[in-house]
Parts: structure tokens; sequence; C-alpha cells
């Protein structure tokens, strides 16, 4: 070893003791002659001391070392005299008088400090990741992520899980992302997919009595970036065989609940057992089907209430079949015109028509809608939504998926402007009851909501034909301060209920038996009952590191332009690769 202590280890404790510590220069300090150096590793920073009684050699070298060289430095632990001493640091107390300095190896100028607390650019971080990572913000979420992974291994394998690995070079497996094609040298013009989840593999390994299964595993998506996505990204993924969804919520809530005070204490969960609300609650009440339930600021239908309305950009709204919903900013009366048209704008770019205002002041009411609305209807408003003097109204008069789209986001704003949200707290629910499929509008056809694996509720399967937009699934997703955190499903282990479901989702039964035949297979050799779920780890981790970003608590990420810009990938293959793989690039 090069070393008989970490740079974190000493305590007053050790005072005499003659100590090796090996590290990089992390500050420097020249007071007249003595010379401070801060030496730091993974546990800590030891203040080093160099007198200037030391061998002329000792101090030449030492007069040459920079920011972040790595050195080893024997000498004896000392108390730091009285009133010098560091509460801040662990080693505090003490200090190591050097004797003995060898240059394990110097260091570059840096391209950022890696001791400022100011933020380099992030471009630069990338490039230079491994010196961002010696940062303490990055080592803190390292080990975190660390903590994360290790609980839910310990505790899931508690709870008679076993992991099993599953292949990355596989075939399609798709969650609604463009896939990661592999050439295949060995048969020319074939492809490997990589996996955007295990999510076949986990329901083979439940065909093959496996009955508990997770992993660590990494999924690959070519999507496009987003704070909260990367295009590789790791999944806790788990699945269990004879449940209902209840057993599976149950489950991972227990193992959340577990964690969460285990490795992040300082984060309050809210509520136990965690709130269930069904997709279509959750859109009508928050306008998202990830809502931040840290706060209230609740959606209103109001409708009923303006049915006679003479208001024009209400009656339009109602006569098309739409409705009017509104949200109450508590004490945001006095918001100026500024103010009002960026909520305006803001609301239009969610794709709503327009906001109308409703300020309830103590000289009356102001904003768009005070000329159009009358005091029998702002009784009953108030009546309806609480809403107070000093408050504010918005309204939305649309669809109602528009409306709750807009709105939806407003409530999200308004909660950041005006601090509702709690940072410490993390208030995780279910949303359940999802509809099984989805229209898209663009291509003209049904889309599955989660994926063609979930099972359709039994009681539904008879709108297939007749009202597929009705029919619910039993598929759920974990949310946390407006994050989708988890999506999961029970699945279909019927045969039958896969062809209807692949036929509706527009997949003739020849594409089903290319792209799926061995599950279609599979599933006539005794599939049992089974479903699953998988949380997002780099997203938890982000939550729980109270990161913005999810590139933050990712040791090598893509950069948000889907670059690795540290090691240059993608980058071209050289023609000898090209050739062997049976590939022509065509510009
Ligand atoms: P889904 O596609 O919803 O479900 O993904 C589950 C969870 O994975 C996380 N996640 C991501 N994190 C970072 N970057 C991304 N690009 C990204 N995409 C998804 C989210 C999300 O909630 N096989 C199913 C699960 C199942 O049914 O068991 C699946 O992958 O936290
Ligand atoms: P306009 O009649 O388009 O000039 O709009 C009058 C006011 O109503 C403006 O404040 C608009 O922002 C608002 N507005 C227009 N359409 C809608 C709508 N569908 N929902 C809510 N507000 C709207």
């Amino acid at each position: 070893m090069y070393k008989t202590h970490t740079c974190g280890e000493l305590r007053a404790s050790h005072a005499g003791q003659t100590v090796t510590l090996a590290g990089w220069v992390h500050r420097r300090r020249d007071h007249g002659g003595v010379i401070f150096l801060d030496l730091r590793d993974r546990y800590g920073v030891t203040q080093v001391v160099f007198n200037p009684s030391l061998p002329r050699e000792v101090l030449e070298r030492l007069s040459e070392v920079r920011f972040e060289w790595v050195l080893q430095i024997s000498g004896v632990v000392q108390l730091r005299p009285e009133g010098m001493q560091n509460p801040k640091m662990a080693t505090g107390e003490i200090e190591v008088v050097a004797s003995q300095m060898t240059v394990l190896n110097p260091a570059k100028p840096l391209p950022f400090m890696v001791n400022a607390d100011e933020e380099p650019d992030e471009s630069l971080r990338l490039k230079y990741r491994y010196l961002d990572l010696r940062r303490e913000r990055m080592k803190r979420n390292l080990i975190l992520r660390h903590e994360v992974v290790l609980f839910m291994r310990k505790y899931l394998s508690e709870h008679g899980f076993i992991e099993v690995e599953t292949p990355i070079l596989f075939k399609t497996t798709p969650e609604g992302a463009r896939d990661y094609l592999v050439p295949s040298r060995l048969y020319p013009g074939q492809f490997y997919a990589l996996p955007q989840s295990p999510q076949q593999l986990k329901q083979l390994l439940m065909v093959a009595g496996v009955d508990r299964y997770f992993q660590i595993a990494r999924c690959f998506r070519d999507e496009d970036q987003r704070g909260d996505r990367q295009p590789e990204f790791t999944q806790l993924d788990l699945e269990m065989s004879f449940v209902h969804r209840d057993d599976v919520l149950d489950m991972v809530e227990g193992l959340f609940t577990a964690l969460i005070p285990a490795v992040a204490p300082h984060k309050r969960l809210l509520a136990s057992p965690w709130p269930r609300l069904t997709h279509a609650e959750a859109l009508d009440r928050y306008g998202s089907d990830k809502p931040d339930l840290r706060f209230g600021l609740e959606l209103h239908d109001v409708s009923a209430l303006f049915a006679a309305s003479e208001f024009a950009v209400f009656r339009g709204a109602l006569e098309a079949g739409g409705v009017i919903k509104c949200l109450v900013a508590p004490g945001c009366a006095a918001y100026t015109r500024r103010q009002l048209d960026e909520l305006t704008d803001y609301a239009k770019e969610t794709g709503a028509k327009g906001l109308v205002s409703l300020a309830l002041t103590a000289e009356g009411p102001k904003g768009s809608g005070a000329k159009f609305i009358g005091a029998a209807e702002i009784a009953r408003l108030q009546e309806q939504t609480g809403a107070q003097t000093g408050d504010l109204i918005l309204f939305v008069a649309d669809e109602k998926k528009t409306a709750n789209k807009a709105l939806g986001a407003l409530r999200v704003r308004l909660g950041n402007e005006l601090r509702l949200a709690d940072p410490s707290v993390l208030a995780f629910a279910w949303v359940v009851d999802f509809p099984m499929f989805e229209w898209n509008e663009e291509e003209q056809k049904w889309d599955a909501a989660h994926h063609p694996f979930t099972m359709p509720r039994l009681e539904h399967l008879d709108r297939f034909e007749t009202d597929p937009g009705s029919i619910l699934s039993d598929a759920y997703d974990m949310v946390c301060n407006g994050y989708e955190m988890a999506s999961g499903s029970i699945r279909i282990h019927r045969r039958d209920i896969q062809s209807k479901v692949f036929a509706l989702l527009g997949i003739s039964e020849e594409e089903a038996q290319r792209k799926f035949g061995h599950m279609l297979e599979a599933f006539e050799y005794g599939a049992p009952p089974h479903g699953g779920m998988a949380p997002g780890i780099d997203r938890l981790v982000m939550l729980l590191a109270d990161e913005p970003n999810i590139r933050e608590v990712i040791a090598f990420p893509k950069n948000s332009a889907a670059r690795d810009v540290m090691a240059d990938a993608p980058s071209p293959a050289d023609e000898r690769q090209l050739k062997e793989l049976h590939l022509k690039i065509v510009e």
C-alpha cells in the first residue's frame, strides 16, 4: 500500500503517530516559509504542514507542486494549535507535519478547478468527466447511487427475488422509442437490436419458473434527449409470477419506503401508504398523469357553473363540447399585466387558445374575465373552488384534454414560482387504471399506452371491436414530485388476448411472428399469470440527490445532443470494419 491511512481518517486520537497518506493536492497556502497542502482522496481532506526546516531538496520539489498533483506524504500527526481547529472538516482537529514527500505523478494545468464551488461549464465537465467526478458533489452522487443499488439488491434478495442477467445483443423490444441496431459480421444484412428494456426476457423468465426476478438493467432508447432522459439508462427491472396488481405495488412500495430513510435520511415521505389515483382522476385534478403532489393547486371543472354564460370564450368552448376549467393561484390577485401576459403566453405554448384571468382584489374583481363574470358567478366560483379575496383565478376553456394540459403545466409553473413544493419532501403516489390504447393522430392508428404485453381489463375484452379507446389496462405508474419514476403492468399470459392486442395495434400475424414469435410460442407452454414493473434508477437518484438533471447522477453520460464528448462517440468506423460488417455509408 502507498498509504497507512486515508485522507479522511485521522483524528485527535492519532496524535503522535507517524503516518503515510497518498492523494491529490486539493489546496495550497504559503504562510511565510511554512507551506500548507490539503491532500485529498475519496475519503476526505487532510491538512499537511511543511516546515522550512525540511531538507532543501524536499522544499525545492515542493515549490513545483501544483493543484491535483498526486503525492505521497509521510509525517507525524499533531493536534492543530489552539484556535486553528476547523470544525467543518472531519480531520479538522489535526494536521500532518511532513517529513517526506514523493511526487507520484504531476498534473497539467487544469481545464477547471476541482476544488471550487462555482460550477464549471458543462461541456468542459463532460469532456474531462474524470476530473469532474473528483468534485465533492459528483463523488457524493456516485456514492449515493451505489447505496441505492446495494439496498435494492439486498432488499429484493431478502424477499425471494434473484438477479438474472439478460442479453444486450437481442431483438427489438419496443417501449415506444427507436431501437439501436448492431450489425452482425457473421450474418450479412442482419442486425441485433439493443433492448429498450428487458421486458420480453423477464416475461420469458416467468415462463421459465423463476417466479421473482430482478435486474439492475441497462436500457437503450434512441429518442430525443430531455433533462430526465438519456439514450442509455438503468432500471431496477423486476417481475413476479402469480400476482395481482396490488401484490406488485405493495412489494415496490415496501422497497421504496424502506430505501428512502436508509439512503436519504434528509428526505421525508409525504404519505404512507402512498395515495392511489386513477389515470382519469390524475388528469382531472392535476392536469397530468405524473402530478406533483407536494402541493394542492388543483384544477376545478366549472363548466356547469358557466352553462348559461354569455361570455363568448366560455360559451364557444361549451358549445363545441369542451369544458371550462380553472385553478386558483393563492395570493396572486396583484399580479401585474406583464405577469398575466407571461402566464397567457405559457398557456398558449402548451396548446391553449388563451387564458382568462379573474383577480379577486379587495377593490373588486379585476383581470380579463372581470367584465364577463358576474357577482353571482363569482360567489359560486368561490364556493366551488375555495378562492378568497387576494387570489387569482385562471381559466382555460377548451377541449378537456387541452384544458387539462395547459392548466396542468400552469399548475407546475405556479407551484415553482410560489415555492409551494417543499424540496425535502418526496410525494410518491401510484397512478392506476391507465387506458390500454392511445389514438395516434399523426399516423391514424392505435398505440399501446404502456406496451403491447400489458393485460387489458378482462371485462373490457368485448370493446376491442366497438370502443378501443375506453379499454382500461392493468398498467400502473409510480410518480414522485412531478416525475414518472416507474411503470409496470400485469401482463398478458394468454395467446388469444395477445393476438387481439397485436391485431388492434396493426401488427399483422406475420409481423407478430417475425418479431415476437418466441414470446407467442412461449405463452403456449404454460405461462403463469405474471406482472412487474421498472423504476428508473437514474431518475430516483436524481431526486434523492436534489439534482435538476439526470446527467449529474450518471458517471459517464451522453450530452444533451446524445454525444459522449469525452470519448468522442459516436465516431466514424474505419473502412475495414465497415467491410467486415457488410456496410456501406451512403452520404
Ligand atoms: P418504461 O418505458 O415506462 O417501462 O420505463 C420505466 C422507467 O424507466 C425510466 N426511463 C428512463 N430513464 C431515463 N432515461 C430514459 N430515456 C428513460 N426511459 C424510461 C423511467 C420510467 O418510469 N418494461 C417496462 C416496465 C415494465 O412494464 O415492467 C418499461 O421499460 O423512470
Ligand atoms: P380573444 O377573444 O381571443 O381576444 O380573447 C379574449 C381573452 O380570452 C384573452 O385574454 C384570451 O387570452 C382569452 N382566451 C381566448 N380563448 C380562450 C380559451 N379558449 N380559454 C381561455 N381563455 C381564452
